[in-house]
């Protein structure tokens, strides 16, 4: 059976004439006790209060009349449309204003470019890493995370602020403190800069994450660095390929040098920990990461001991170290994918029957590249680079 459901979105405001209408002629309301509370349901109406999303479906679907859910905010975003569509139930959807517009509005901050993030029923890790490497973002919590989160937000030197209990008397709009904010609530995590109001960010036409950077493999010229100590364009290419790198994951870059490769993938979205042992070289990554306006994390530290104390991550580069070094990054970050460059021929077998041992489909190649080299008249000759493995292994 296809219940006929209308799903009003609750913002804490008076229902708009079209939900007060749907509302008082609805026979039976479901919803969390805070909406059933607050709403005006007619008195002679059932009322079914809903704690779980699963509760909910079920509890739509198994009703044999027309159903009226109670939801907060826009309920096609984040909410119960999806999950009700997905059981074959096309709803009428009448919105109220999301959380997430709100939370924006109290601080009196545009947010056509941040990325709004769940941790509902999701790994926390995913939403943690994307607001880090992104400058502005909305984080909607799950019952009781808002603390923790902020707090590793604002260890990374994110401004937090934390929007509770929106459109109602407990409303409470403040910098994320030490105490556990009420729910529901949203995180507003922010960059500095954003708060800058000399330095407006750009137009955009496109809202949150802008997708793949305007260019990529950059030539070696647009980084700092030393003594021609840096991945080059190609190999660069084929690393970030197999590294895959995108707002919510975490990549390592051990043995970062000058960052390139570091700087790359966070220009992809993804949070970075660059992992350098060289102290000059640290501030290379720093520099660079300025210039491309990224903020990898830089850990100045020697492999394998530095590794032990960083959060997992999901794809690790390594490009400098021995088998140790190799072995210790996939043990502590348990990533999927794994890519690792060698200039050293007698390392290739060994690293790639490691990466067979620890658990990964291995590949490689070894590349070679020509670049075309201008010469007199209008003539190309062709300069060749040292040859490079590159090995990679995915679970
Ligand atoms: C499943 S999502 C629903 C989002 C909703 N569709 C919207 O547009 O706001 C639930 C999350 O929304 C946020 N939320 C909902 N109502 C809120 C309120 N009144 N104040 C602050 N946050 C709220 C909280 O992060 C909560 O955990």
């Amino acid at each position: 059976m296809n219940p006929s459901v209308t799903v009003i979105g609750c913002d804490g405001r008076p229902l708009g004439p079209d939900a007060a209408a749907a509302l008082a002629a609805a026979r039976t309301v479901i919803g969390a006790p805070r909406h059933l509370k607050d709403a005006p349901v007619p008195d002679d109406a059932e009322r079914v209060e809903l704690r779980h999303l699963g509760q909910a479906l079920d509890t739509v679907a198994a009703h044999p009349g027309p159903v009226t859910v109670l939801a907060s905010g826009d309920p096609g975003f984040f909410g119960i449309v999806r999950a009700l569509r997905a059981r074959g139930i096309t709803p009428r959807v009448i919105p109220a204003v999301s959380s997430v517009a709100l939370a924006f509005a109290r601080i009196g901050l545009d947010w056509d470019d941040a990325l709004v993030l769940s941790t509902h029923g999701r790994d926390r890790q995913q939403a943690l890493a994307a607001a880090l490497a992104h400058p502005k973002a909305a984080i909607l919590t799950a019952p009781g995370t808002a603390r923790d989160l902020s707090r590793q937000l604002q260890a990374a030197g994110k401004t937090v602020y934390v929007a509770e209990c929106l459109g109602t008397p407990q409303e409470r709009v403040a910098e994320a403190s030490a105490r556990e904010p009420a729910d529901p609530n949203v995180l507003i995590v922010l960059d500095e800069i954003v708060l800058d109001e000399q330095a407006p960010g750009e137009r955009r036409w496109l809202a949150g994450h802008q997708g793949a950077p305007d260019g990529w493999a950059l030539p070696e010229d647009a980084f700092a660095h030393r003594d021609s100590m840096i991945t080059k364009a190609e190999i660069r290419a084929l690393a970030l390929a197999r590294l895959a790198p995108a707002p919510g994951r975490t990549v390592w870059d051990v043995g970062a040098g000058s960052g390139s490769v570091a700087v790359e993938c966070a220009r992809f979205g993804a949070h970075v920990i660059a992992v350098e042992s060289d102290l000059a070289q640290c501030e290379r990554i720093r520099d660079n990461a300025g210039r491309h306006q990224v903020r990898p994390r830089i850990v100045h530290g020697r492999a394998p001991e530095a590794l032990r104390t960083l959060p997992p991550a999901d794809a690790v580069f390594v490009g400098g170290g021995d088998r140790a070094v190799l072995q210790a990054a996939v043990q502590h970050a348990s990533p999927q994918r794994v890519v690792v460059t060698l200039a050293a021929v007698t390392r290739v077998g060994e690293t790639a029957a490691l990466l067979t041992a620890l658990g990964y489909r291995a590949g490689g190649v070894q590349l070679q590249a020509s670049r075309l080299t201008p010469l007199p008249g209008d003539q190309f000759r062709l300069a060749a680079e040292n040859p490079v493995f590159v090995l990679w292994g995915q679970r």
